[in-house]
C-alpha cells in the first residue's frame, strides 16, 4: 500500500482552487472537512483543507499561539504594541518558528494592508545584488498608506543565502528608507550576515524547541485531528523530531496518513529510524561488557538496510538518555562521536560500528558502575 495514500473527498467545483479557509479553524472543533469561507485577507489558498500539510494548517497566526522562545517572542510582543519595530534578525536552528513569527509580526502590525505593505523575498527568489538594486528598493519608495507610526515591510527569508555582495547592497538601503521600511531577516547561521547588517538589527535567537513544548503542540494537533494515538507514539514523534516542530508535525501526518494509528512501531516505520529501544539495549550491552549481544543487534540494523549515520546517530541520541553513571556516559559519546566523524569522512563499515561496540565495553570494564 501506498503510506501516503488519503481518502480524499473531490473538491465540489474547480473555482475552490481559490478558496481562502482559516487554517486554525479546524482546532477550534469545528467540521474541518469543510473549513468555512472567510476573508480575502489571510494568506493561505488552498484546494481542500485535507489536501493542506498540517504545518501550514497549524502555522500559528498570533503570538500567543508560538510555542516555546517565550522571551524572545514576548519581547517582539512588546515591540508591536509599540508599533515601532526595529530591524530585526531571528536566528535559529530549522523548523522552530522563525518564519512564523516574521509573518505573526508583519500581520499584527499590518493588518488589512498586509498584502501591499509587505515583501517577502526567500531563498526561492533571486536575491542578488540586483534584485536588491531594483526591486528592494522600487518596493522601499512605493507610497503606501498605513496607519500613524507603521512601516512598510520586507521579510528576507533564509538571509543566510544571500550573498555578501547583495548584504552590501542592503546596508545602505536599509538606513535610506529607515522611516519608512522596516526590515526583517531570518536565517539559520547568524555568522553568514554580514557585521554591518547586524550591528543595523536588533538580534533575536530561536533555540530548539524542547520535548514538551513540541509536545504539547502535537496533542493540540491530535486532538483537532481526531487522531488515534498511543502515548508513546507520540513520543516517538517527539524523539524523531529534536527539537524542530516542523519534522515533528511532518512525521506525525505522515504516520497518520500511512497507518490511521500513531504508535512507536509505525512512526519509526515511517521515518525509517532505527527503533530506539533496540538501540538502548544494545548500549546497555556494552555497559554490560556483553560483546556478543550487543554485535547481534548492530548486525541486525547492519541487515535492516539502514544507513550507518543513521544508525550511528540513533545510538548518539540514545546514549543521551542512558540511565549509567554519568563519567561512563561521557565516555561513551566521546567514543560514537569519534567513530560517527570517521563515518561521516567514508569509513561507514559494519566493521566500524561494531569497533565501536567493542570499544564501549572496554570503556565500561574500565569504570566503576
Ligand atoms: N514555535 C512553534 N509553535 C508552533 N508551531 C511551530 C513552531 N515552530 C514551527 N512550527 C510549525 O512548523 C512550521 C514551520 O515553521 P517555520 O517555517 O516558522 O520554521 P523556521 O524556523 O522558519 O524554519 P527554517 O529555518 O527551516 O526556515 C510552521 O508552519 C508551524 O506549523
Ligand atoms: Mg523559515
Amino acid at each position: 500500500m501506498d503510506i501516503m495514500e488519503v481518502d480524499l473527498p473531490k473538491p465540489s467545483t474547480s473555482t475552490s482552487a481559490s478558496v481562502v479557509t482559516d487554517p486554525m479553524e479546524g482546532s477550534s472543533g469545528t467540521n474541518n472537512r469543510f473549513p468555512p469561507v472567510t476573508s480575502q485577507s489571510q494568506t493561505i489558498t488552498i484546494k481542500n483543507d485535507l489536501n493542506m500539510p498540517w504545518i501550514e494548517k497549524y502555522r500559528p497566526k498570533t503570538f500567543s499561539d508560538i510555542v516555546g522562545n517565550e522571551e524572545t517572542v514576548m519581547r517582539l510582543e512588546k515591540f508591536s504594541s509599540c508599533g515601532n519595530v526595529p530591524n530585526i534578525i531571528i536566528a535559529g536552528p530549522p523548523g522552530v518558528g522563525k518564519t512564523t513569527t516574521i509573518l505573526a509580526l508583519a500581520r499584527i502590525l499590518l493588518g488589512s494592508s498586509f498584502k501591499e505593505a509587505v515583501l517577502e523575498l526567500n531563498a526561492s527568489n533571486d536575491r542578488g545584488i540586483d534584485t536588491v538594486r531594483n526591486k528592494i528598493k522600487m518596493f522601499a519608495q512605493q507610497k503606501v498608506t498605513l496607519p500613524p507610526g507603521r512601516h512598510k515591510i520586507i521579510i528576507l527569508d533564509e538571509a543566510d543565502s544571500m550573498t555578501d555582495g547583495a548584504q552590501q547592497a542592503l546596508r545602505r538601503t536599509m538606513e535610506l528608507w529607515s522611516n519608512t521600511t522596516r526590515f526583517a531577516l531570518a536565517c539559520n547561521n547568524s555568522d553568514k550576515i554580514i557585521e554591518a547588517i547586524q550591528s543595523r538589527c536588533a538580534m533575536l535567537r530561536y533555540g530548539k524547541l524542547s520535548d514538551e513544548e513540541i509536545m504539547t503542540q502535537l496533542l493540540r494537533v491530535c486532538k483537532a485531528e481526531k487522531i488515534s494515538y498511543v502515548p508513546d507514539g507520540l513520543e516517538a514523534v517527539v524523539f524523531t523530531a529534536q527539537g524542530d516542530m516542523r519534522q515533528a508535525l511532518n512525521n506525525l501526518q505522515s504516520t497518520w496518513n500511512g497507518f490511521r494509528h500513531v504508535d512507536s512501531t509505525n512512526v519509526f516505520k515511517v521515518c525509517d529510524e532505527p527503533h530506539p529501544l533496540l538501540v538502548k539495549e544494545m548500549l546497555l550491552e556494552c555497559v554490560d561488557q556483553n560483546i556478543c549481544k550487543a554485535y547481534k543487534i548492530m548486525a541486525h540494523l547492519w541487515k535492516l538496510g539502514y544507513a550507518p549515520e543513521d544508525i550511528i546517530t540513533n545510538i548518539f541520541r540514545v546514549s543521551k538518555h542512558l540511565e549509567i553513571k554519568e563519567s561512563l556516559k561521557l565516555k561513551f559519546v566521546q567514543e560514537i562521536g569519534m567513530v560517527h566523524i570517521r563515518i561521516v569522512e567514508g569509513m561507514n563499515s559494519l566493521l566500524q560500528l561494531s569497533g565501536l561496540l567493542a570499544k564501549l565495553c572496554t570503556v565500561a570494564a574500565m569504570t566503576e558502575k
